[in-house]
């Protein structure tokens, strides 16, 4: 079959009318970092703190287990908007500016557009690959390779399709109650997230559910190499390793399903692929791999964290198993309250003005989705968890162009779980797990396992 070469188009966002700064300017000149036009960004002493504070975050088991105690010392230190312009980086725990970088085209998740500070120019950077060359992750692309690659997956994501799967959600989630009950005891990270989000994601993409023991560790390492800088060469080695095995997985699945397709996205996506024109054989890879991964490895952290965040709050989870009704907008309140994703990356492409703060073409702007939850401009008592909250429209399915795709599959899932675990056992879930703590991830929040006992 003639095959039509897709060229990878890496261009400048369209919105961006000049460059108004050369490289060395943005880094060494006036213009470093950001600075504001008529608000002011903490400067590079507060920012200090809030880089040794995120970087501590990764290696201590306390902060881990309350993040929101480190975003409220950042805003105390530097204010909503914290700037450390000898990195070129400013780090966002405010609302109203988080969500505008996150709706602005002219703020790219392509990596290739940093500028870095001195020295550090040609640091390897996992990201800038993941853009280019054989690895095309449509997380950090740009239009309209993203606009082209997102159309041909989002219909299998869509509200309309997932709540379709809402009944089949419901008799996975039994099942696995129904051994919970037997059980006495079980571990609602592992037991029930792990294994209704990938058995859902397996189904979905046709991928056998025999195999859905191989892929924690696999997903688990590989969704590591997001935590970027702060992660050792060692804990790299194994994102990698991680990453390499789902890979290999899915080339050996992609030979089957070649021989044998089925009504599964990834026998729909070879199909496209092998039209030529629309999906390189590495973009194909490169979505599988994301779709699975984001696909379980998220929805396991919301089912856990939730129930936790539920268990420490007896009136909350009462008032759930009391009227099931709640549980959409319990589910929004967890999201809120100690969501998955703790941030994302956005890097303006060219000189913005954005909520009054001006940042500079190649500045990393760390979008703190967790802090702003917990916004107090935004949301009244913020840190307080109400499961009936009607006023929650959250970050932690980001916003703009690459807003969560896989928003309502993860929605359905953890209204199922959480409603009917509360449901069936909201009078005697007691908490069994001595030491409850949090995974080494950064970017990622989950627990490592979390124990209850169903009778
Ligand atoms: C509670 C569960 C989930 C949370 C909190 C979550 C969160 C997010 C966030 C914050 C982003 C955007 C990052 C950014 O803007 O830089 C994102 C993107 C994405 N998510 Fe999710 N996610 C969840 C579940 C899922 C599921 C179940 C799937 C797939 C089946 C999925 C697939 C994706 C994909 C493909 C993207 C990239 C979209 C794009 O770049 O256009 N996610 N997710």
């Amino acid at each position: 079959m003639a095959r039509r070469e897709i060229r990878p188009t890496t261009a400048r966002s369209p919105k961006c009318e000049t460059d108004r700064v050369t490289n060395d300017e943005a880094v060494t000149g006036t213009a470093t970092g950001t600075q504001a036009s008529d608000r002011q960004p903490a400067g590079s002493g507060a920012s200090d703190g809030a880089l040794r504070l995120l970087n501590e975050l990764a290696d201590d088991d306390a902060l881990r287990a309350d993040p929101h105690s480190v975003y409220r010392a950042l805003r105390a230190q530097g204010g909503p908007v914290v700037a450390a312009p000898e990195r070129n980086e400013v780090m966002l725990l405010d609302y109203d500016v988080s969500l505008a970088v996150l709706r602005d085209p002219r703020c790219s998740t392509n990596p290739s557009h940093r500028i870095r500070p001195p020295g550090e120019e040609d640091a390897d950077d996992f990201r800038v690959a993941m853009t280019s060359g054989n690895s095309r992750v449509l997380l950090f692309l740009d239009p309209p390779d993203h606009t082209r690659l997102r159309r041909l997956v989002s219909k299998a994501f869509t509200p309309r399709a997932v709540e379709r799967l809402r009944p089949h959600i419901a008799e996975i989630v039994d099942g696995i109650l129904d051994d919970a009950a037997d059980a006495g005891e079980f571990d609602v990270v592992e037991d029930l997230g792990y294994r209704l989000a990938v058995t859902v994601i397996c189904e979905l993409m046709g991928v056998p559910t025999s195999d859905r023991h191989l892929f924690g560790p696999w997903s688990s390492a590989a969704s590591r190499l997001l935590d970027g800088a702060t992660i050792t060469a060692e804990e790299l080695q194994a994102s990698v390793e991680g990453a390499v095995a789902l890979s290999t997985y899915f080339e050996d699945l992609f030979v089957e399903r070649r021989r044998s397709p089925g009504e599964d996205l990834v026998s729909a996506l070879l199909a496209v692929e092998e039209e030529g024109d629309r999906l390189t054989p590495d973009e194909l890879r490169s979505i599988v791999v994301l779709l699975f991964i984001a696909g379980h490895e998220t929805t396991m952290n919301l089912i856990g964290n939730g129930t936790l965040a539920l268990l420490r709050h007896p009136d909350q989870l009462a008032l759930l198993a009391a009227d099931p009704e709640l549980a959409p907008s319990a589910v929004e309140e967890l999201l809120r309250f100690d969501g998955p994703v703790q941030l994302t990356g956005r890097i303006p492409t060219c000189d913005v003005e954005i909520e009054g703060y001006r940042f500079d073409r190649g500045t990393q702007l760390t979008v703190m989705l967790m802090a702003a939850n917990r916004d107090p401009a935004r949301f009244d008592d913020p840190d307080r968890l109400d499961i009936t909250r009607t006023d929650n429209a959250h970050l932690s399915f980001s916003g703009g162009m690459h807003y969560c795709l896989g928003a309502s599959l993860a929605r359905v899932e953890a209204q199922v779980a959480v409603g009917k675990l509360t449901d069936r056992f909201g009078d005697v879930l007691e908490l069994r797990t001595d030491d409850v703590r949090f995974r080494e991830h950064v970017v990622l929040r989950g627990l490592t396992e979390l124990r209850v006992a169903t009778r």
